[in-house]
């Protein structure tokens, strides 16, 4: 028998997103990172240089709307299933992670943008264009968005950073590949 003609053993394919999931999975993330860094910032910064990092942290969060639209969609209708991994709890547990973190998420980009219209400010894109601002907010409502924002703000960057924990367990201590199926480039089927 000659072992030169037989085929190399190939490993098993590893389940990994679709590319375009991968890409956003990581947009999202470099943006939460900045708005939220953002505000933790600005507190600390003289008048002049804090009202540019707000209008910038409006500005990053129009185009954050848009990328998560996307996100949002592609996730509804277009992104590879992957098979799901762990007992009943910890299935029951990653689901109501990722969708409370895709809920939050939509939630904190529409209370952000009301919130803005409500202060009466500029809702700008990089001062190129400012947006109509026609819903007039009374000042119990404006509060209240402020609030939201703010607590909500601070639970997404929580239970984000719980989840990315949860990651890395996974990846050294289970070490069951999962970081595998998020991770950027590298070959995939889609
Ligand atoms: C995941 C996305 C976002 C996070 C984590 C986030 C987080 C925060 C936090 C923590 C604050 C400070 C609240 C305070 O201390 O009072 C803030 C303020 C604010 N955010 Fe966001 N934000 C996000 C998205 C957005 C979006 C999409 C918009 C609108 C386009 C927006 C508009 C605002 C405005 C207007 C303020 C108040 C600025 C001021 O004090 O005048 N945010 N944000
Ligand atoms: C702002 C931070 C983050 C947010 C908002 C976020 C959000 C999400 C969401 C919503 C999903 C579910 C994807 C889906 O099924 O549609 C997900 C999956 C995933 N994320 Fe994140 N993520 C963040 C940071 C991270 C970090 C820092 C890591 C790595 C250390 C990570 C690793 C993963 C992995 C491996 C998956 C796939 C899990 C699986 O297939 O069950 N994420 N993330």
């Amino acid at each position: 028998m000659n072992d030169a003609k037989q085929p190399l053993p190939t490993l098993p394919p590893v389940a990994r997103y679709d590319r375009i999931t991968i890409a956003l999975h990581w947009i999202v993330v470099v943006f939460v990172i900045g708005l939220y860094g953002s505000a933790l910032i600005w507190d600390s910064l003289p008048r002049g240089p804090r009202k540019s990092l707000e209008a910038l942290h409006v500005s990053f969060g129009l185009l954050f709307v848009v990328v998560l639209a996307w996100r949002v969609y592609w996730r509804l209708f277009r992104r590879a299933h992957l098979p799901e991994i762990g007992n009943v709890a910890q299935r029951l547990a990653t689901a109501l992670v990722h969708n409370g973190l895709y809920i939050m998420l939509v939630v904190q980009a529409v209370v952000g943008v009301c919130w803005r219209i409500a202060q009466q400010e500029p809702l700008a894109l990089f001062g190129l264009f400012a947006f109509p601002e026609p819903l007039i907010f009374d000042k119990a409502t404006r509060r209240l968005l402020g609030s939201i924002h703010e607590y909500l703000g601070h639970t997404i960057a929580i239970v984000a950073a719980l989840h990315a924990l949860a990651a890395l367990y996974h990846q050294y201590v289970l070490k069951d590949g999962l970081m595998q199926r998020m991770r950027p480039m590298s070959r995939s089927r889609h």
